[in-house]
């Protein structure tokens, strides 16, 4: 799962002064806490880890086999643990906060519209990286096209996420009874139950 790119500084004379390589690690951070909010917020760090992951395969010129293992964990990072979060805040979270505070209440009506737009903006990175998977190979037409959109994405993703983390997810720790957020710790672990 670990993957690749050595810590050394490689350099030549066209790329002196960026040649330091990234050690890139997927799926390597755990959470350290089951409380759902923290849940939430360690999802946050995943999106915005993907969506580097995607930039990078755009950006840099890594070894053949290595672009297409990040991008296709990239890709399958966003079918099929992505759309969980998502469902995470449409169904669990907002639910359960709402109509408890006006401006609460505005903020969850600009989550859930937010939503489709950002899962609409990633649709077209994603299916790029699905095509760098299935065609073996990060081709500088693809990584050009990766490299044109993976900036936009993350600045559409970073604006809803920091929302989010600032004013939805401390609401919803002042404003959940303990009780309310260890049913919404379950929710969220049923969903990613095998057979839930
Ligand atoms: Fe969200
Ligand atoms: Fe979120």
């Amino acid at each position: 799962m670990a993957l690749v790119r050595s810590g050394r500084r490689r350099r030549t004379g066209r790329d002196e002064g960026e040649a330091e390589k990234m050690l890139i690690t997927l799926g390597a951070k755990r959470e350290t806490s089951d409380a759902p909010l923290d849940l939430l917020e360690a999802c946050h760090g995943r999106i915005r880890r993907f969506l580097s992951l995607a930039r990078a395969v755009g950006e840099r010129e890594l070894p053949k086999a290595e672009a297409v293992e990040v991008a296709g964990q990239v890709a399958r990072y966003f079918r099929v643990a992505f759309p969980l979060h998502l469902l995470d805040e449409d169904l669990s979270l907002s639910p359960r906060l709402s109509g408890r505070d006006p401006l609460v209440d505005a903020a969850l009506a600009r989550m859930r519209a937010e939503h489709p737009v950002v899962d609409a903006q990633l649709e077209p990175l994603v299916a790029l990286c699905e095509a760098v998977q299935s065609e073996g190979e990060a081709t500088l037409a693809r990584r050009d096209a990766i490299r044109a959109l993976a900036p936009s994405v993350e600045q559409a993703f970073e604006a809803h996420l920091v929302h989010e983390e600032q004013v939805l997810f401390p609401a919803a720790k002042r404003l959940l009874t303990q009780a309310e957020q260890r049913t919404l710790r379950e929710e969220l672990r049923a969903r990613r139950s095998p057979g839930a």
